[in-house]
C-alpha cells in the first residue's frame, strides 16, 4: 500500500529505486534489478533521460519498428513507428504495399493556423471593452516582439488577435483568441509565452483606460493557454483508384468490397460506440508516428477526437465513396507537429527517426502521419469486412503468448508453422504448448 512522502523529488535515484523497494516491490531485489537492467549503459544518455521529466527511476522502452514502400505524393517514405501493439506495424506494411500497386496515398495540407486564447472575466460595458480592446492591440503585439523576433523573420508569429464575447455561455467570460504560424515548430512554448505577454500588457493597459470605472479596470484573467483543438491545422490524405482494381484475394469483386467499406464507415458515423473504435485504429498508426518523431501524442489525440465531433456527434475521421467507378477513401485530421523544438533536437531515436523520415518539415511530416492513420484505418477495416480482425491480430499477438509461457526458439518456429493456415486462439496456443510439453 502506497504511503506518503515528502520532498521525494529531493532524493537521489537511488535513494528514490530504495523508497520503491522498501514500499512498492514485493521481491526488492527482483524490483531493483529490472530498474538497473533498463537504465542505460551510457551515462550521458541516461542523463539525458532523466532530465526530460522529474523522479526518472529507469526507462519504458517501445518498440521502435518500421513500415516501409509508403509511395505518398509519387515519393517514397520509409516510416518510423514507435508502438507496443503487435499488428499495428504489420497492417502498415500492408496497406503501403496495397497502396503502392494503386498509385500510392495523395496528401494536402489545408490549413497550419494554431490557436491559443487568453481567457478573462469583465463585467463592465460590452462597449467600452471593445473600444479598449481596438486601441490597444498594436501594444499587445508590441508587448510580443521580443518572444516572436526570430519567428517573425522566418515567416511565422501571431496571425491575428480578436477579442471574442462569450457572456452567452458563461456570464462575464470573454477571451483573446490570438492565431499564430509556427512553422516547423509544434509551438507549445512559443504560443504560451506570447499569450503570457499578451495578457499581462492587456491587464496593465486596463489601468490607463481613463474611460472605464474603476471596476471596468478590474478585469480578472483567469488563464493563458495554447488550445489542442486546431480545427484548422488540417491536412488531408487520401487514395483511390478504379473499383476493377481493388480486387482482392479475398473472394469479393471490387465494387462488393467497395460497397462494404463505405457501409463499414457509414456505421461508424451513426454509432459513436464504433467510431471510437474505428478512430481509435486510425491512432494507432497516428500516434506511432508522432511518439517516433516525438511529438505530443496526447495533443494530437485530445484535437482529433474533438474534430471527429465537430458536427456535434462523435464520427469516423474517415471518409469513403464512389464515384464514376473509382473508389475513394480519405482521412482529414488536425495534426500540431513540430520536427524543430522540443525532443526533436533532444532524444537520439528521434533526430534518427526524422532522418529515416529525409529530415521533414512540419508540414510534410502532417502529410506522412495522416498516410499512417488512413494506412492503418485501411488495414483494420479491409480486415474487419473480409476475414474478421483476429486472424490477423492474433498471429502478430501469438509470439506474446509463447514469450508469455516461456517457449524456446524452437518451439516458437513449431507455432509459426502450425498456424500458418489456423487462427490463432489463446486458449488454443495453450493447449498445444501442454501437448507438446508432454
Ligand atoms: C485495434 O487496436 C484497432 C481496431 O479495433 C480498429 C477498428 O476496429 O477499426 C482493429
Amino acid at each position: 500500500m502506497a504511503k506518503p512522502v515528502n520532498g521525494f523529488s529531493k532524493l537521489s535515484k537511488e535513494e528514490k529505486v530504495n523508497w520503491l523497494a522498501e514500499h512498492h516491490f514485493k521481491n526488492k531485489e527482483e524490483g531493483i534489478r529490472i530498474l538497473h537492467q533498463y537504465l542505460n549503459e551510457d551515462t550521458k544518455l541516461q542523463s539525458l533521460h532523466d532530465d526530460f521529466i522529474e523522479n526518472t527511476i529507469s526507462n519504458f522502452y517501445l518498440p521502435l519498428g518500421i513500415a516501409p514502400n509508403f509511395l505518398i505524393n509519387n515519393t517514397y517514405y520509409t516510416i518510423p513507428m514507435a508502438i507496443e501493439e503487435s499488428s499495428v506495424v504489420a497492417a502498415a506494411g500492408k496497406s503501403a504495399k496495397y497502396w503502392q500497386q494503386r498509385g500510392g496515398f495523395k496528401t494536402t495540407v489545408l490549413g497550419t493556423e494554431k490557436i491559443g486564447q487568453v481567457h478573462f472575466m469583465y463585467h463592465g460595458d460590452t462597449g467600452k471593452l471593445h473600444t479598449f480592446f481596438k486601441g490597444i492591440k498594436p501594444k499587445l503585439l508590441k508587448a510580443t516582439e521580443d518572444i516572436t523576433e526570430n519567428m517573425r523573420k522566418r515567416g511565422g508569429g501571431i496571425s491575428s488577435i480578436e477579442l471574442r464575447d462569450k457572456t452567452n455561455s458563461l456570464p462575464g467570460y470573454f477571451q483573446l483568441n490570438c492565431t499564430f504560424e509556427t512553422l516547423d515548430a509544434m509551438g507549445a512554448n512559443f504560443i504560451n509565452s506570447c499569450l503570457e505577454a499578451i495578457a499581462k500588457s492587456f491587464k496593465e493597459e486596463a489601468q490607463d483606460f481613463t474611460d472605464f470605472t474603476t471596476e471596468e479596470k478590474n478585469i480578472e484573467i483567469v488563464m493563458s493557454i495554447l488550445s489542442n483543438y486546431v480545427p484548422n491545422c488540417v491536412v488531408k490524405a487520401e487514395v483511390s483508384c478504379p473499383l476493377a482494381d481493388l480486387n482482392d484475394d479475398k473472394g469479393l469483386s471490387g465494387k462488393e468490397f467497395a460497397e462494404k467499406f463505405i457501409r463499414a464507415i457509414a456505421i461508424a458515423n451513426a454509432e459513436p460506440h464504433r467510431a471510437v473504435t474505428h478512430n481509435k485504429g486510425i491512432m494507432n498508426g497516428i500516434d506511432a508516428v508522432v511518439l517516433a518523431t516525438g511529438n505530443d501524442f496526447r495533443a494530437i489525440e485530445a484535437g482529433a477526437h474533438a474534430y471527429a465531433a465537430k458536427e456535434g456527434s462523435y464520427k469516423s475521421l474517415t471518409h469513403a465513396k464512389i464515384e464514376d467507378g473509382t473508389f475513394y477513401f480519405w482521412i482529414e485530421i488536425p495534426l500540431a507537429l513540430g520536427t524543430v523544438g522540443g525532443l526533436t533536437s533532444l532524444h537520439p531515436l528521434v533526430k534518427l527517426s526524422l532522418e529515416i523520415l529525409d529530415r521533414p518539415s512540419a508540414k510534410e511530416l502532417m502529410q506522412i502521419v495522416a498516410v499512417a492513420g488512413l494506412a492503418q484505418n485501411f488495414a483494420a477495416v479491409r480486415s474487419l469486412i473480409t476475414d474478421g480482425i483476429q486472424k490477423g491480430h492474433m498471429k502478430m499477438h501469438l509470439m506474446n503468448i509463447l514469450n508469455q509461457l516461456g517457449a524456446t526458439d524452437k518451439e516458437k518456429e513449431y507455432f509459426v508453422n502450425y498456424y500458418r493456415d489456423k487462427t490463432v486462439t489463446h486458449s488454443g496456443v495453450i493447449s498445444e504448448f501442454e501437448k507438446i510439453r508432454k
